[in-house]
């Protein structure tokens, strides 16, 4: 069992570029205006500070001290008599169950490149919900299509390995992300709309936040940071000897974040601008930001082009530390080849990301239901709010109560001084197994806030 180092650079942009992804660009946009923006954000940026944070420790952690597979990391570290712990390792395959909508949503975006290049943006909002609904309700063989390149572009990625493609593509694309957000912000900066998406993410309405919007928060905060799959513990066995965890964790928390953050306020900007709307759900970005961007002339259809370019970036480095880690597991205890194992695990996600598309189509939409729920929904659902929830509390228990005592000192408690591992043991062993348990149960119906 050979694992590759990354650089230290490395490392933090390939835990980046996990962490940045269609959550940020995508989700956290459309759920801040939802939700009715300010106070949505602040427990966002609660909830990432105080748990997400924390588990982000925990979880590299467990990868830098199992030094394997998530499975494998587990059952190493178990104390003897609790080997059955290696069982939580099987959240790695929540990242395949993830791939299946996530794959999906990265072939709308190159869709999107592919008509923005070809045909431009459309003019009326009408016709922009029209190409939307169109792309989504009836374009089957184009769905398959662009679903199939984004398999393939993540599949060849992961094939090439932790150095060679994981540490490569994401020393180049992420930086490339960067320069293209911060300069569309610059640009947004000069814009009257600015200082109404300065007013509306970051002043609470409090009326605005009910119990729903509350828990989709701490929800969001832990899919945005790609927790409770395995995806940071099986990078993190990749960590360099030398690395510091905590540091490590906060750069890549503070990276995720901003990066959320600057992402709102380019598409805030550009929407109040022209007095759109910010609550239309997850159309906002394929269907009012290209008609907004309409406005701007030809300078509208390069920021679109832009904008579209760094989605897709970012779906991408994401995507491939969600196939990583299973494909890592095949490896490590089957002894796949790595080529077979991205085989086995692309197909499959592949063939189940068809099933998820169709089940939005107007043709096959009531096959691929069930329960009057469309498949992808059902898959999303299962994720978000059930296995990482139930992956991030598995996390937070093992470190808080089965790893020694002295070895997370050691370690942890060197790097970040006394006082603050204070705290961070406290919210690994209560605050965040309380708070993900309550979530899990509560977005399950069980219980009521
Ligand atoms: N964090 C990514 C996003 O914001 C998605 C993601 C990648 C993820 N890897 C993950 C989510 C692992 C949960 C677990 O889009």
């Amino acid at each position: 069992m050979k694992i590759q180092r990354f650089s230290k650079i490395g490392f933090i942009m390939a835990a980046a570029g996990s962490a940045v992804g269609l959550g940020n660009i995508w989700k956290f946009p459309y759920m801040t205006g939802e939700y009715g923006g300010g106070a949505f954000v602040l427990v966002y940026l609660i909830t990432i500070a105080f748990i997400g944070f924390s588990v982000m420790v925990a979880e590299m952690l467990i990868g830098a001290l199992g030094r394997a597979d998530t499975v494998t990391s587990f059952e190493r570290l178990a104390p003897p008599g609790k080997k059955w712990w290696k069982y939580a390792g099987f959240m790695g395959f929540n990242g395949v169950i993830i791939m299946t909508f996530y794959s999906v949503v990265i072939g709308w975006i190159l869709y999107y490149l592919f008509t923005i290049v070809t045909s431009g943006l459309p003019e009326t909002t009408e016709e922009a919900k029209r190409a939307f609904n169109t792309l989504v309700g009836d374009q089957i063989a184009a769905q398959i299509f662009f679903h199939t390149v984004s398999v393939i572009i993540v599949g060849y990625i992961v094939y090439r390995g932790i150095k060679a493609g994981i540490e490569r593509i994401n020393l180049i694309l992420m930086p490339a992300l960067m320069v293209i957000l911060f300069g569309l912000l610059l640009y947004a900066m000069t814009l009257d709309g600015f200082r109404e998406a300065l007013a509306f993410m970051f002043e609470p309405k409090w009326e605005k936040l009910n119990s729903e919007a509350l828990i989709r928060a701490v929800g969001h905060s832990f899919f945005t940071l790609s927790l409770g799959m395995g995806a940071i513990l099986t990078y993190a066995a990749s960590l360099p000897k030398d690395a510091s965890i905590t540091q490590t964790a906060f750069i890549v928390t503070f990276m995720d974040t901003l990066i959320a953050l600057v992402a709102g306020l380019v598409i805030f900007s550009f929407l109040f601008q022209f007095g759109a709307e910010p609550g239309q759900g997850p159309g906002l970005v394929f269907i009012s930001l290209p008609t907004i961007l309409h406005n701007f002339g030809t300078l509208g259809v390069i920021f679109a082009l832009l904008f579209f370019l760094a989605l897709a970036f970012a779906g991408v480095t994401s995507a491939i530390s969600l196939v990583e880690p299973v494909v890592q597991y095949l490896i490590d205890r089957f002894h796949f080849t790595r080529g077979k194992a991205v085989l086995l695990i692309s197909f499959i996600y592949w063939l189940v990301g068809i099933g998820a598309l169709l089940s939005y189509t107007n043709s096959w939409g009531k096959v691929m239901s069930v329960g009057g729920k469309p498949l992808f929904d059902i898959l999303e659902y299962t994720t978000d709010s059930i296995l990482l929830p139930l992956g991030g509390f598995l996390i937070s228990v093992f470190v808080g109560y089965l790893l020694p005592k002295s070895q997370l000192f050691a370690q942890i408690g060197r790097e970040m001084g006394e006082r603050a591992y204070r705290v961070w043991y406290f919210s690994v062993r209560y605050i965040a197994p309380l708070a993900l348990l309550f979530m899990m149960l509560n977005l399950m119906g069980v219980i009521e806030l």
